[in-house]
């Protein structure tokens, strides 16, 4: 495994045939461990970057304590069978404050983005730092971040970057609590109420399959079990575009932010259409 800290090394080392791009910000758990793999599956060749990106935090002190665990995401990188890992500091990333920025409007307007101004700007400026400089064939992001991925593949799709989009399924605890590289910050107190979340979204998504499709029915059943949360929203979004919808009539995720304590979480269930009806991806449960 090659450890890459310019674009021009990871261009480098990049090699022949199909090349997969994990994109992520280390702090490497079980998750991105599947997209890794997901990656290995699909590519000739697996690049995974790690980047914790200053542009995308609306909180500097979240950013000065954000997890960093280089030399274990390296052992994960190298267990799993990545090929490059591309780590620049932010003076590769950003020589200078950049003045270019990529602003996917309307995607970026409803659930995480009034709560976190410049957010997707600096999500999406990234990656599609990324994508210009490794140029990739494919990129790999989990279903977690399900308005992050509907914002990168509008990004990907509007500049032309020539790279397939791939979501991937949540990866959860046994008790199903999404994987982050955030739950290290949880107390046991926490943990317990964060538990909430995925109670509510399994319980619409329960709902789904039992024929229910209106938004405020799935989302007072979702939000029936988070009672010892602190609730920012509830939304039901179009997959496409991120935007509310009142009935669930397309491929779509039911999508909650909520404080357990101190700590700000996100979750989603999506509702793919498999055969001509709604399909819950409730993720995947794993051990450990
Ligand atoms: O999902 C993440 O870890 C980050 O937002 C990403 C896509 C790596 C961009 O910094």
């Amino acid at each position: 495994m090659i450890v890459a800290h310019t674009f021009e090394e990871a261009r480098h080392a990049r090699g022949e045939g199909r090349v997969g791009l994990v994109p992520t910000m280390g702090a490497l758990h079980a998750g991105h461990r599947s997209l890794l793999d997901a990656a290995v599956r699909s590519a000739d060749r697996v690049m995974a970057s790690i980047f914790v990106n200053p542009l995308q935090f609306n909180d500097p002190a979240d950013l000065e304590k954000y997890p960093r665990t280089l030399d274990a995401d390296l052992e994960i990188c190298r267990e799993a069978g990545v090929d490059v890992v591309f780590a620049p500091g932010p003076d590769v990333m950003y020589p200078r404050p950049p003045l270019t920025s990529v602003v996917v409007s309307r995607v970026a307007d409803f659930m995480e983005g009034p709560h976190r101004p410049g957010h997707f700007a600096g999500v999406a400026t990234v990656v599609a730092k990324l994508f210009a400089g490794l140029q990739p064939d494919m990129a790999f992001f989990g279903r977690k971040d399900a308005q992050q991925l509907a914002i990168i593949r509008t990004m990907a799709a509007d500049l032309d970057f020539p790279v397939t989009v791939v979501g991937c399924p949540t990866l959860r605890s046994p008790e199903g609590l999404a994987l982050s590289s955030r739950n290290v910050f949880l107390s046991e107190v926490e943990r317990v109420r964060a538990l909430g979340l995925s109670r509510g979204l399994m319980r619409a998504a329960d709902a789904v399959e039992e024929g229910i499709r209106d938004a405020g029915v799935l989302i007072s059943a979702a939000r029936s079990e988070m009672d010892g949360l602190d609730v920012e929203y509830v939304e039901l979004a179009s997959q496409q575009d991120a935007s509310p919808l009142s009935v669930l009539d397309r491929p779509a995720f039911l999508a909650v932010a909520a404080f357990a304590g101190a700590i700000r979480l996100i979750d989603n269930v999506a509702f793919d259409v498999i055969d001509g009806r709604f399909s819950p991806d409730r993720g995947i449960r794993v051990a450990g």
